[in-house]
């Protein structure tokens, strides 16, 4: 009787252990940087992506096979490529090349995921 009161005092701390959000699963330390970098996609680059990358990236059956860039961890371990992707006019496929400010957008980004760790 008494094993089962004390696994009774553990319930919400295991609860509390498990409940993590997904974008933050693959960055191991979270520092000012990561935060920055998360806020600018949120508030700055997200809306630039599923306007134009999501409907081919949009992860394991998009056209490209590549990652969904519509999810932070994914955009942080392609922040490079995706720069590299627009600013060459490569990406959006088949598509206008984006407007500068938009380019600017993903340069920004990749500045501030280089400045992690
Ligand atoms: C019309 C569909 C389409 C759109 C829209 C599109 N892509 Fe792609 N993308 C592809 C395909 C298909 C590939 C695979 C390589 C190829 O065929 O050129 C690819 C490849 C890439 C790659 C190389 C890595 C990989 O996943 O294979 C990057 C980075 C990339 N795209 C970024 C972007 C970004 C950023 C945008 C939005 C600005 C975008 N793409 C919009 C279809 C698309």
């Amino acid at each position: 009787m008494k094993k089962v009161f004390y696994l009774l005092l553990l319930l919400p701390f295991m609860f509390a252990c498990s409940e993590s959000s997904d974008e933050d699963e693959m960055v191991p330390e979270v520092n000012e940087e990561y935060i920055a970098a998360k806020n600018y996609y949120n508030n700055t680059l997200k809306s630039v992506i599923t306007t134009n990358c999501v409907s081919c990236h949009e992860g394991y059956h998009s056209r490209s096979n590549g990652s969904n860039y519509g999810e932070l961890t994914n955009a942080i371990n392609s922040a490079t490529t995706m720069y590299n992707q627009v600013n060459s006019g490569n990406m959006p496929k088949d598509g206008d090349k984006l407007s500068q400010t938009d380019i600017a957008k993903f340069e920004e980004f990749k500045n501030l995921v280089d400045a992690i760790e």
